[in-house]
């Protein structure tokens, strides 16, 4: 069984989000990045360069209860 950790950030795909999976995705077995890609934030709405290729993207909205499909599996909230 893997160790490493199951990680979901919220706003993932913003600068601390991609600051943090530059840092530490490489590390989790699997590293989420759930965000609504929102236009004030992402011209284009496009996934950031920034966003290291080992973190998937999921888009959805935080305030919106059923957008989380997609990440149940991740479980550690980090932001
Ligand atoms: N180059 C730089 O130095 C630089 C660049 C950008 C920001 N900053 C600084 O970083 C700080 C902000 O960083 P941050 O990462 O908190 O903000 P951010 O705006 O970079 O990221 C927030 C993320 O949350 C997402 N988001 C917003 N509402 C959402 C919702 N309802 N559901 C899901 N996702 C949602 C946005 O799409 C965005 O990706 C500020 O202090 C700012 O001044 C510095």
């Amino acid at each position: 069984m893997s160790s490493s950790p199951n990680v979901l950030v919220t706003g993932g795909a913003g600068f601390i989000g991609c600051a943090l999976a530059e840092r530490w995705a490489d590390r989790a077995d699997r590293w989420v990045a759930f965000d609504n890609l929102h236009p004030q934030v992402h011209a284009g709405r496009r996934r950031p360069e920034a966003l290291a290729q080992r973190a998937e993207l999921v888009i959805g909205d935080v305030t919106d209860p059923g957008s989380g499909t997609g990440c149940s599996r991740a479980s550690v909230p980090m932001s």
